[in-house]
């Protein structure tokens, strides 16, 4: 597709024999369209030209040759070059663009041969799968998302909590109690109660603890029985996640968890040694993190076992030689923020400082309640995240059956509309913010919501199937498209690709969120103002492409998000 900016910035550069690239990275939109489509901030070139930001726009307005260009009009304002793009020329390349690329519209190529390994998820196997893993499952499937639609290839992975003393707990409690439960019918039920009734008992019979560790050591052991009791209780728990992936549209290339690791430590410990990393202290292996005022990083502890950063310093080192990653993002809580810079830390210590580089931690805040209460976790009150969702569906589901009686496939549009909210609202703010989560909000057809957005693709969906139109570049006539509304829907939808690149820079799917409510409410506005569907022909033929275009990169967005579109609702 024709890059304006970069059209600007050659003009620019043939004038002044400045880096096109450097010159590109200058221009900015403004935030009035009536200081053009893009502008130039002359202030940059000030120190290597030698002259006043005004007298450079001046000098750069007199020189550039806008003929055979896209522009349509440069306008000098104080120190700043206003740049108007030729209408015409916009909203037909865009249009073509998206006739050409369809559903894969936005996506580009600058991940081509780049490899970005994408951990997320990753809950604690034998422990309930509750909303607190909500985030980092949503937040980092749409990165995964959008790190494929940036062309990288991009491997999933579920680093699994498979490992620890929380199947200690479970081994003993199945043993104490096993006989109470209806294990072989009701496994994850049986299992889940199993593990939060040992943690009520422990804290009036602490002993129990000691059998927990007993039972876990047996496990370390590699004891024939126990072993297979712990695959069963692995197996049982992912079964039982898989329904939530499945509902959240969640994809994994590995679920590689801490247990994998198990037989690898041995070596990290080794090369640590051999490095002459490892300290002694107070009975536990350790490297000292004093230089970089971090607490010591724990290898092996005073009872001899290897703990969660000895596995995460090893899986990091054999992700490296698997994948020869470019990038190796965490989607992991705040909390674990030090975790994160005392292991990487270790790792440059050991000569992986290149690899490190590659590697990002990205946190994201709690989810609180409207009162700002973190909610979920409170004991007794754990909130699993597969009752959140059928909550959400079916309070979709009510409005549904208020708002459209008649509608067809009831239940599938309300899992779309029920998840796709959830969805939405956990990636509407910048991910480090705590998340609110509240019904009437996420729920709300006309406010910054998944639903909303779902609401306007309907809409540009119904209007297509009204006027029984077929898509046909070939029949559009784009001088019926420059009136101001039509103009803003095409420069969002001009600007798709950048906006994908952005997310992916940042990890920020909220930008991909915030897009989309930006185009839904033009589109809305649009529609209000104009008359679509019309006896001028033409006129129609024109807005409904447009129309068609719009529903579709609202589509391709919020698939980047994980969200589904009903094509009614
Ligand atoms: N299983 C951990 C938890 O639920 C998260 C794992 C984070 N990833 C990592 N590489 N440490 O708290």
């Amino acid at each position: 597709m024709t890059n304006f900016k970069e059209e600007i910035a050659k003009k620019i550069s043939e004038i002044t024999n400045i880096d096109l690239n450097e010159l590109t990275n200058y221009i900015e939109i403004p935030p009035d369209t009536n200081m053009g489509d893009y502008a130039f901030p002359c202030f940059k070139l000030a120190k290597t030209l030698k002259k006043s930001p005004q007298l450079i726009a001046i000098q750069l307005q007199e020189n550039i040759n806008i003929e055979n260009t896209n522009i349509e009009k440069i306008e000098v304002v104080g120190g700043y070059l206003n740049i108007f793009i030729n209408k015409k020329k916009l909203i037909e390349t865009v249009l073509k663009e998206i006739n050409i690329k369809t559903d894969k519209y936005g996506y580009s190529e600058i991940g081509q041969g780049k490899t970005a390994v994408i951990e997320y998820s990753s809950p604690n196997v034998a422990k309930p799968f509750h909303i607190g893993h909500l985030r980092t499952t949503v937040i980092g499937g749409s990165i995964y998302k959008i790190y494929k639609a940036l062309g990288y290839n991009t491997i999933g992975i579920n680093y699994l909590g498979d490992w620890g003393l929380q199947f200690g707990k479970v081994l003993a409690g199945l043993e104490l109690w096993g006989k109470e439960y209806d294990i072989e019918n009701d496994s994850i039920n049986s299992l889940l109660k199993i593990y939060v009734r040992f943690n009520e008992e422990e804290k009036i019979n602490p002993e129990l603890t000691d059998v927990a560790r007993a039972w876990f050591k047996k496990l370390e052991e590699g004891d024939k029985n126990t072993t297979k009791t712990w695959e069963w209780i692995r197996k049982v728990s992912i079964d039982n996640y898989n329904k939530t992936y499945k509902l959240l549209n969640s994809k994994f290339d590995s679920y590689n968890g801490e247990a994998y690791y198990n037989n690898k430590m041995e070596a990290t410990v080794e090369e640590l040694e051999k490095k002459g990393l490892l300290k002694e202290s107070q009975g536990a292996k350790i490297v000292d993190l004093e230089e970089y005022n971090m607490p010591p990083c724990i290898i092996i502890t005073s009872a001899g076992t290897t703990i969660y950063a000895t596995r995460d310093i090893t899986a990091f080192i054999d992700r490296a030689n698997t994948y020869k990653f470019d990038k190796m993002i965490y989607v992991v809580g705040a909390e674990q923020k030090l975790h994160f810079e005392q292991f990487f830390k270790v790792l440059e210590k050991m000569g992986y400082e290149e690899y490190v580089k590659k590697a990002e931690y990205v946190p994201f805040g709690l989810i609180v309640d409207k009162n700002g209460e973190k909610i979920g976790t409170r004991k007794g009150n754990s909130v699993f995240l597969e009752d959140i969702l059928n909550e959400a569906i079916n309070k979709s589901k009510k409005i549904i059956e208020q708002k459209n009686p008649n509608l067809e496939n009831k239940d599938d549009v309300a899992r779309k509309v029920g998840v796709g909210a959830i969805i939405f609202n956990d990636l509407y703010n910048s991910r480090i913010k705590d998340e609110i989560f509240d019904w009437d909000t996420i729920l709300n057809f006309q406010g910054e919501t998944g639903p909303y957005v779902q609401y306007i693709y309907v809409r540009t969906k119904s209007l297509i199937e009204k006027a029984n139109y077929k898509p046909d570049i070939n029949n559009v006539e784009f001088d019926l498209l420059l009136d101001d509304e039509a103009i803003d829907i095409a420069k969002l939808l001009y600007d798709f690709e950048s906006i994908i690149i952005l997310a992916g820079e940042k990890n920020e799917p909220s930008i991909i969120a915030r897009y989309l409510i930006n185009l839904a409410q033009k589109f809305s506005t649009f529609y209000n103002n104009n008359k679509i569907i019309n006896e001028d022909k033409k006129l129609q033929e024109a807005r409904l492409y447009l129309t068609y275009a719009s529903g579709n990169v609202l589509k391709i967005g919020a698939s980047l998000l994980g969200m589904e579109m009903p094509d009614k609702m």
